[in-house]
C-alpha cells in the first residue's frame, strides 16, 4: 500500500496521544472495531514506540504508523518498531532524504504551495495540511488543487466531526486526521465505550 491507499481506508484517522504502553491493545481494538482501521501513534510520550510495536503485534487488522515524526534517525526507530506509515508536521532535507531511502509511505506535512512543491519534487505526492485550521482549511485546499491537482492531502489539526464532513467533500482531501475521538480523560479512564462510540460516528462521516 502507498500512502494514499493508506488514507483512503477510512474517512478519519485519528491522531493518538498514548500515556500508557499498557492502552495499546485495547485502544486499538476499540478503534478497528469501530471501523476506523488506520492509526496515528504520535511519538509524543516515552511510550509511543512501545505502542507501535504492541499495536502491530497485536492488532493486526489495524494499520498503524507514527506520527509527529520530526527527523530521520526517528523514523528509522519508528519503522523499526512496526510503524507502517509515518506523519510528520513538516519537511526537512533531512526527513525528505530518509523518506526516499526507506520508501515506506511517508505523509510530510506542509502549510503553503511552496511546501507542497517542494515535498512534490522529493518524491512525496500524498500531505498532511497542518495545522489545517489555522492555514485557511478547505478555502486553502480548494485554491491549491487548481495549480496542484496531482496532490492529495490528509488535512490536520482543529478539525472535528462537524468539519469533517466539509473537508471531505473536496477532490483533493482524501481523509481528516483529528484527536477528537480520543478524549485524554476517555483514554485515562478506559472509557472504551465512549471511544467506540468516537470512532463509530467517525467512521460513517462523509462529504
Ligand atoms: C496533531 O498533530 O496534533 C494533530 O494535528 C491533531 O490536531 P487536533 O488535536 O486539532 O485534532
Amino acid at each position: 500500500m502507498n500512502a494514499l491507499d493508506i488514507l483512503r481506508m477510512a474517512p478519519v484517522m485519528p491522531v493518538l496521544v498514548v500515556p500508557d504502553a499498557g492502552l495499546a491493545e485495547d485502544l486499538a481494538h476499540t478503534l478497528v472495531g469501530a471501523g476506523l482501521p488506520v492509526l496515528e501513534i504520535t511519538l509524543r510520550t516515552p511510550q509511543a514506540l512501545q505502542v507501535l510495536r504492541r499495536i502491530r503485534d497485536a492488532v493486526p487488522q489495524a494499520v498503524v504508523g507514527a506520527g509527529t515524526v520530526l527527523d530521520g534517525a526517528q523514523w528509522d526507530q519508528a519503522l523499526d518498531h512496526g510503524a507502517m506509515f509515518g506523519v510528520s508536521p513538516g519537511l526537512t532535507p533531512d526527513l525528505a532524504a530518509s523518506a526516499q531511502r526507506r520508501g515506506e509511505p511517508f505523509l510530510p506535512g506542509v502549510a503553503t504551495a511552496s511546501e507542497a512543491m517542494y515535498a512534490a519534487a522529493q518524491g512525496l505526492h500524498t500531505l498532511k495540511l497542518f495545522p489545517a485550521e489555522a492555514v485557511g482549511g478547505r478555502t486553502l485546499l480548494r485554491a491549491l488543487h487548481g495549480p496542484l491537482p496531482h496532490l492529495m492531502f490528509c488535512p490536520t489539526g482543529g478539525i472535528d466531526s462537524a468539519l469533517a464532513p466539509q473537508y471531505l467533500a473536496l477532490p483533493n482531501v482524501a481523509c481528516v486526521g483529528g484527536s477528537w475521538i480520543t478524549p485524554p480523560a476517555a483514554l485515562a479512564a478506559r472509557d472504551w465505550p465512549a471511544i467506540a462510540a468516537l470512532a463509530a460516528q467517525a467512521a460513517t462521516l462523509r462529504a
